[in-house]
């Protein structure tokens, strides 16, 4: 190692009063001088917060990477970051993941960090820590938190897909207020993220597959001892990539996100996964587009039997052999020799893996199901782009033709959805305008709307829903999200009349809005864009800046990178 190129020397290397500076103040935390004297500095970026219950174990989490990064000779530093709980943050935590985003940037950046743990877990915690550290591409190295053990309630395995059943089974009466309580309890008992194939498991999936992490990062449970064994060892590995310079844009190339989408595809992932691969993309600088997800995904089964498009969870994964498992089964699709944190390729490191349990891993040559992945269906509705998970949704529904029943903005959803005299049948098309990223404003997860009570009680399941919001990564249905451009945007979604007839047609990947030009002219001509209200603060640069979902809803000044130099010093 070449000491002078450490880019913390650039503070604590320093003579004179701005070394005095830069070191003085650091040892009021009990640091003896050696440690500024070229060991490289780790920062652990820290998402720890009691208002993201999913992140809370997170100060164990650092504590292990803190041993490691000592046993390597590293100075390990940790530091907050904002943190984006799914559940308690309104409107959505998705309108923060930009400002997340910006903070872990700037604060990677400006400080003395040669290289960086991220310690991720509830959904956008990943993708809007990944991206702050592409725009800097110091070494750097993903930990989850680790999914929550799959909840026990009334002799049965349940997990967040199951929030969506309840719903539906109290909104008709069949769960009582009672019950519902104790569910809470039974389901959320450990620490950790969503147990499902949800959004942070989808996320955890997304940075093993991409080489971010060490190999079985996705699966370990939040609980078992190994996810401390795999902090510590990352604190370990991290001092060596310093050493290496490996940083994030030698791991992230154009093959390494098509290997991201395949195994996407394999495991069931998230619809959101688009949206935030994307936007991580968009940072590091590798040229991606909503179409890559439908073209890539296409050869590929769904090999993993996780809820919500399978019965199983993220443990039962990780018992059955984890991730590695599932890309050794897949490695003729893969691009085998993209490098990882570990330093070595993404087909070293799952040789070694086996299933043992073909129910919840399944081989290539008898998949769980042949269809998995994202379709990106296009029409006059979306000609941007709209975006169906076919392994999540009712094969008879995926060609169908409807006539349209208009939400326009969530307030009118949740006024007319149970009024019993609403015109609306099971072979109807729901469509949900204005919650799109500028719409609600943040596109919120409601895409995955529940169904009339009256049709529930019909023993309705499934029910075409088209809007430009996304839905939660733990919820199924055939649901299409992100249409694009969105309905605030101007978008034809916008133009869309009670009664219109739909036709959305997945294997033809076509969303046509059965409506002249010449009306729809008619139409826009008479359209008025929502007025947001939104004059000042973070919201208002949102909504100015905020990209459309198609291009990964990054805000348009955020994408690229600006690397890791600072020239000026603070005294
Ligand atoms: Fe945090 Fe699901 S709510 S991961
Ligand atoms: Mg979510």
């Amino acid at each position: 190692m070449k000491e002078s190129k450490l880019r913390s020397q650039n503070w604590f290397g320093k003579s004179g009063k701005d070394g005095f500076i830069y070191r003085a103040w650091m040892k009021n935390q009990g640091i003896p001088s050696d440690f500024f004297e070229g060991k490289p500095v780790i920062g652990i970026c820290n998402t720890w917060s009691e208002l993201t219950p999913c992140n809370a174990h997170f100060r164990d989490l650092a504590e292990a990477v803190k041993k490691g990064v000592l046993e390597a000779g590293g100075f390990p530093v940790e530091f907050p970051v904002m943190s984006l709980g799914e559940t308690l943050i309104k409107p959505t935590a998705m309108l923060y993941r930009n400002l997340a985003s910006m903070d872990v940037e700037e604060s990677i950046r400006a400080n003395p960090i040669d290289g960086v743990v991220l310690l991720c877990g509830c959904d956008k915690t990943t993708p809007s820590l990944v991206m702050g550290a592409c725009s800097v591409d110091l070494p750097t190295l993903v930990i989850s938190g680790g999914p929550m053990m799959k909840g026990k309630w009334k002799g049965k395995d349940i997990g967040t897909s199951d929030v969506w059943r309840f719903a539906e089974a109290y909104k008709l009466g069949e769960l009582s207020q009672e019950e519902f309580v104790e569910a809470e309890a039974c389901m959320a008992r450990t620490q950790g993220h969503c147990a499902v194939m949800g959004t942070a498991s989808t996320m955890a999936t997304m940075v093993e597959a991409l080489g971010l992490s060490l190999p079985n990062n996705a699966a370990i449970p939040a609980t078992d001892a190994r996810r401390k064994v795999i902090s510590q060892l990352s604190g370990r590995r991290i001092v060596e990539m310093v050493q290496e310079n490996l940083t994030l844009s030698k791991i992230l190339t154009r093959e390494t996100f098509e290997n991201a989408i395949k195994v996407n595809a394999a495991i069931g992932g998230s619809t959101n996964f688009v949206i935030h691969l994307l936007a991580i993309a968009g940072r590091i600088g590798v040229d991606l587009s909503i179409d890559d997800f439908d073209r890539l995904s296409q050869d590929i089964p769904l090999l993993a039997n996780l809820q919500p498009s399978g019965e199983h969870f993220m443990e039962d994964l990780y018992y059955a052999g984890g991730l590695p498992a599932v890309m050794k089964q897949m490695l003729e699709h893969l691009h085998k020799n993209t490098i990882t944190v570990n330093g070595k390729t993404i087909a070293e490191n799952v040789t070694q893996s086996e299933i043992y349990n073909s129910d919840i891993i399944s081989s290539l040559e008898n998949p769980f199901k042949p269809n998995s992945g994202i379709a990106v269906v296009k029409g006059n509705l979306a000609p941007n782009g709209a975006i169906i998970k076919p392994s999540a949704a009712t094969p008879a529904l995926m060609k169908h033709r409807g006539k349209a029943v208009v939400f326009e903005n969530i307030e009118d959803y949740h006024a007319k959805i149970d009024d019993p005299d609403l015109d609306i049948d099971e072979n109807s098309v729901m469509v949900l305008k204005n919650v799109g990223p500028k719409g609600y404003p943040g596109m919120a997860e409601v895409g995955n709307m529940s169904l009339p009570k009256k049709l529930l009680e019909k023993g309705i399941k499934d029910m075409v829903r088209i809007s430009d919001g996304r839905m939660s990564g733990t919820g199924f249905g055939t649901v299409v999200l992100h249409v694009s451009p969105e309905a605030a945007a101007g978008g034809n979604i916008a133009l869309v009349q009670n009664g219109d007839w739909i036709a959305l047609d997945v294997d033809n990947r076509s969303l046509t809005l059965e409506v002249s030009e010449e009306e729809l002219e008619n139409r826009r001509k008479n359209w008025i864009a929502p007025n947001l209200n939104i004059n000042r603060g973070y919201v208002n640069l949102y909504i100015n800046h905020v990209e459309q979902a198609h291009l990964g809803a990054d805000m348009s000044f955020l994408k690229g990178k600006s690397g890791s130099e600072v020239a000026r010093d603070s005294h």
